[in-house]
């Protein structure tokens, strides 16, 4: 069991809007790769230089089509994890919640499809970095949904016969900008942010924990790892996403 402060309990029973911050460490237990850990992490296997940017698909569309094909498949076979759900049950109980992903995964998507007691009227989760299971036009940078099967790798794109590609950032693209917005709103207003499963290292998104701090708020960081969040966060509770996040619950639940 992991200690859980009392005043952490406190201010998330009083919470009018609890906003949510999730990284990869929070699809971790799922099985899915995280970018930075040690050994693990995707980014110590392969250079993003030449997976994940504009310049990498102009040079080599094929090879960076076939990455995240196999990303989406092994993705496709993963299933939500405690912590996914647990956040579910505290959206259930929250005044106001908004949730921020940088994970382009969908297992919170997921979880709200799994889960039917959610009240109608849940805000949109935020997809900061896009999802790996939509497709857009390289050139026009518009979502495609259907297209005719073809054996070419990447398929074109039905409009204009340009490759489609991905719908997620890659390095040296503009975050969506209403989801930007949205975030910041929200990290503004709410008055519990918690940071999970994140290096905190990643702009824009690692900035929102401390735009919540500066208005206020109780920042609670949930990562078995120090960030550069940890020096700042009203808390920092040191275990994986899917035992802390569980306990936060039955703890808030308890009364004490
Ligand atoms: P990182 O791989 O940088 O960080 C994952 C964090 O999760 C680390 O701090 C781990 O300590 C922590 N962690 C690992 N297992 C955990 C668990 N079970 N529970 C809680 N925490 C755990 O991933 P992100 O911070 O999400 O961007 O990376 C940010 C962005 O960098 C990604 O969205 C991606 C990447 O490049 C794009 O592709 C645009």
């Amino acid at each position: 069991m992991i200690d859980i402060p009392t005043p952490l309990l406190d201010a998330l029973r009083h919470a009018q809007h609890i906003a949510v911050l999730t990284g990869a460490g929070i699809s971790a237990e799922s099985g899915v790769p995280t970018f930075r850990d040690a050994q693990t992490g995707l980014w110590s296997k392969f250079n993003p230089q030449e997976l994940a940017t504009r310049e990498a698909f102009a040079r080599n569309p094929k090879l960076v089509w076939e990455w995240y094909a196999f990303r989406r498949e092994f993705i496709a076979r993963a299933e939500p994890n405690a912590g996914h759900y647990a956040l579910t049950e505290l959206e259930k109980r929250a005044e106001k919640f908004t949730l921020v992903t940088q994970n382009i995964d969908g297992l919170h998507e997921r979880v709200r499809q799994n889960v039917e007691t959610l009240r109608s009227s849940v805000s949109p989760i935020i997809e900061l970095h896009g999802n790996i299971f939509r497709t857009k036009c390289f050139r026009e940078d518009t979502r495609v949904s259907d297209w005719l099967a073809t054996d070419e790798i990447p398929p074109r794109c039905p409009r204009c016969g340009s490759y489609m590609r991905p719908d997620v950032v890659w390095f040296g693209e503009a975050l969506p900008r209403r989801a930007l917005d949205e975030s910041f709103r929200a990290a503004e207003s709410c008055d519990v942010f918690f940071s999970i499963g994140t290096s905190g290292v990643v702009e824009p998104a690692a900035s929102l924990p401390f735009i919540a701090l500066r208005n206020g708020a109780v920042v609670i960081e949930v990562n078995p790892e120090e960030t550069p969040l940890s020096a700042s966060a009203t808390f920092c509770l040191r275990g994986v996403a899917g035992i802390v996040m569980p306990q936060i619950l039955e703890r808030t639940a308890e009364g004490n």
